[in-house]
């Protein structure tokens, strides 16, 4: 199996050799091709994203991505990699889960975990771009594009995760919020919104309700444990997740997905860290993170031996069974409170992998 590893920048070279890292102490047959992306990329070959990383990542059965350092000033010829990785692949769900760092007191005093999901159009809306200047420069146009083919589909897939979310945890009920901003942005969420509870019609037996997004942000601060999956679209998922994301332990802990129907690339949610980049204190577990969900995904592609899926998902289940006894007993990075140097925990999690 060969994954497509492209570190970025920034801490995106130290999170990710230490995921490589706890890939190999499973000890799976996985055969690991390096691509390079990103800002450095482009300083040294002109090009952010080059078609040899294109390639790559597509000849791959998965893509395991670190961070890339995009400028917020425009330059010339560069634009984010990964956002063109994403369309290129048609990556077009972007999951992000979060699971509550400890329990919650709500409001009628009983405790609560945070257990959510966010799924996010990953493909067009504001991030389509689509962008100009007008009037000498002095009017910049971003066009918001939203359509029928990847409303549904992305819905579709928010309703279908909701159902094996609530299989495999019985004490939840399946759950899906619409989250949109159909009252102002008529057209654009307008048809995001009526393709939704259409495809909402075909899932009777999952829940669903619809919230304005600025309503969304204030629930997810004041009422995290009331939602289960949360589906919107692109720029609205970004900020919507950072926002939950938060419950989890924050970026340091934060991972996701980005799903297609043939391929996935697996990414910590952070950025590149210019402010801690190069002391060695980046929080690999992100990362290490999504190389659990890297592993599970491979596992629930058809046409592998019984034998070889039972492996991946085992090795899936040690991986996080050790980064979650990581967060619970240490060693922790200084954004977690501790000391520690990513190795350190990188060694930890490769210890308890060989003993589980
Ligand atoms: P950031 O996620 O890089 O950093 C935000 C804060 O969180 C910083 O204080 C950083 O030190 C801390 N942090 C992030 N990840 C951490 C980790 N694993 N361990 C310990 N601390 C961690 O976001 P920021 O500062 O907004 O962006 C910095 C650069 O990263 C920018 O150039 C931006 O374009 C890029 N970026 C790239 C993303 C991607 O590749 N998908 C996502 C977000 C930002
Ligand atoms: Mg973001």
């Amino acid at each position: 199996m060969r994954i497509c590893v492209i570190e970025g920048d920034g801490i995106g070279t130290e999170v990710i050799p230490a995921a490589v890292t706890v890939l190999q102490a499973t000890g799976l047959p996985l055969e690991f091709v390096t691509a390079e992306a990103g800002w450095g990329t482009f300083q040294q070959h002109g090009v952010a994203l080059p078609q040899a990383t294109l390639e790559a990542a597509t000849n791959a059965e998965a893509v395991l991505f670190g961070a890339v350092a995009s400028p917020s000033f425009p330059v010339a010829g560069y634009r984010s990699p990964i956002v063109a990785l994403r369309r290129a692949l048609d990556l077009y769900a972007n999951l992000r889960p979060t699971v509550g760092a400890r329990p919650l007191t709500v409001p009628d005093g009983s405790p609560s975990l945070v257990n959510l999901l966010v799924v996010r159009e990953n493909t067009e809306g504001l991030y389509a771009g689509r962008e100009r200047r007008e009037d000498d420069g002095n009017t910049a146009i971003t066009e918001r594009v939203i359509t029928r083919r990847a409303s549904e589909r992305i819905v579709r897939k928010a309703f279908e995760l909701a159902q094996i979310r609530a299989s495999s945890d019985h004490s939840r009920p399946a759950k899906v919020t619409i989250v949109h901003k159909a009252n102002v942005l008529r057209e654009t969420c307008g048809l995001f919104r009526s393709v939704a509870l259409e495809v909402a019609a075909q899932f009777p037996e999952v829940a669903h309700d619809e919230l304005l997004v600025d309503n969304c942000a204030l629930q997810l601060v004041l009422r995290p444990e009331r939602f289960d999956v949360i589906v919107t679209t692109n720029l609205f998922g970004d900020i919507l997740s950072d926002v939950a994301c938060a419950w989890g332990g924050g970026l340091g802990l934060a991972t996701s997905a980005n799903v297609g129907d043939h391929t996935a690339l697996f990414e910590p949610v952070h950025g590149a860290a210019p402010d801690i980049v190069g002391k060695g204190i980046a929080n690999p577990l992100a990362a290490i993170g999504c190389a659990s969900m890297l592993l599970a995904w491979l596992a629930d592609q058809p046409g592998r031996p019984v034998e070889l899926v039972h492996q991946l998902q085992q090795a899936s289940q040690r991986i996080s069974t050790a980064v979650q006894h990581v967060i619970d007993h240490g060693p922790h990075t200084p954004d977690l409170g501790g000391k520690a140097r990513t190795h350190e925990l990188t060694d930890t999690i490769c210890d308890l992998i060989a003993l589980s």
